[in-house]
C-alpha cells in the first residue's frame, strides 16, 4: 500500500471506529431509558402498596408525611442513589430496612419523576438487576 493509501485507511478506520462508537452510546443510552421506564413503574407500584398512607396518593403529602412531589426533598439528595440509599434505611418510617436495595432504587426514581425537580444526576445511576 502506498504511504497516501495507509493515511486513507487510517482515516477510515477512525471514521468507522468513532461512528460505532456513536452508535453503541446511543443504543446504551436507550437501553438505560427503557430500564429506567420499567423501575419507574415499579416503584409507583410499590409506593401505593407502601408509601401512599403516609405520604399520601402520588405523593402530595397528604397523608402527614412530607410531600415528595414539589423538589425540596429531591434537591436534598445529590444523587438519585442518595436517595435511594435514604430510603432503604429509613422508610417506610413504620418498617426501616424492609427493603431490597433494588425496591429502593425503584422507589427513588420514582419519586425522581414525581419531582417538579427531578435529580440531574439520574443519568449517572449505576443500575441494580
Ligand atoms: C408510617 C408513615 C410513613 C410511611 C409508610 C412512609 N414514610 Fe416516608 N416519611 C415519613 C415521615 C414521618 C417522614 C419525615 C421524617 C423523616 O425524614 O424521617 C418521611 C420522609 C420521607 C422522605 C423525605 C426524606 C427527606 O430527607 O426529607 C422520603 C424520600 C420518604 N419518606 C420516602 C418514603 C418511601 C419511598 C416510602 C415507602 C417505601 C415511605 N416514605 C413510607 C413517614 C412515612
Amino acid at each position: 500500500m502506498t504511504r497516501r493509501g495507509l493515511v486513507t485507511a487510517g482515516i477510515m478506520a477512525i471514521l468507522v471506529g468513532g461512528a460505532a462508537a456513536g452508535i453503541w452510546a446511543n443504543l446504551h443510552h436507550e437501553e438505560v431509558q427503557a430500564r429506567q421506564a420499567l423501575q419507574v413503574e415499579a416503584g409507583q407500584q410499590l409506593f401505593q402498596s407502601l408509601c401512599e398512607t403516609c405520604h399520601g396518593p402520588a405523593g402530595d403529602g397528604s397523608g402527614g408525611a412530607p410531600d415528595l412531589t414539589n423538589g425540596e426533598v429531591v434537591s436534598k439528595y445529590p444523587t438519585t442513589q442518595a436517595l435511594a440509599h435514604f430510603i432503604q434505611t429509613r422508610m417506610p418510617a413504620s418498617d426501616p430496612h424492609s427493603l431490597t436495595a433494588r425496591q429502593a432504587q425503584d422507589l427513588a426514581l420514582w419519586i425522581d419523576s414525581l419531582s417538579s425537580r427531578p435529580n440531574q444526576n439520574v443519568a449517572k445511576l449505576k443500575l441494580l438487576p
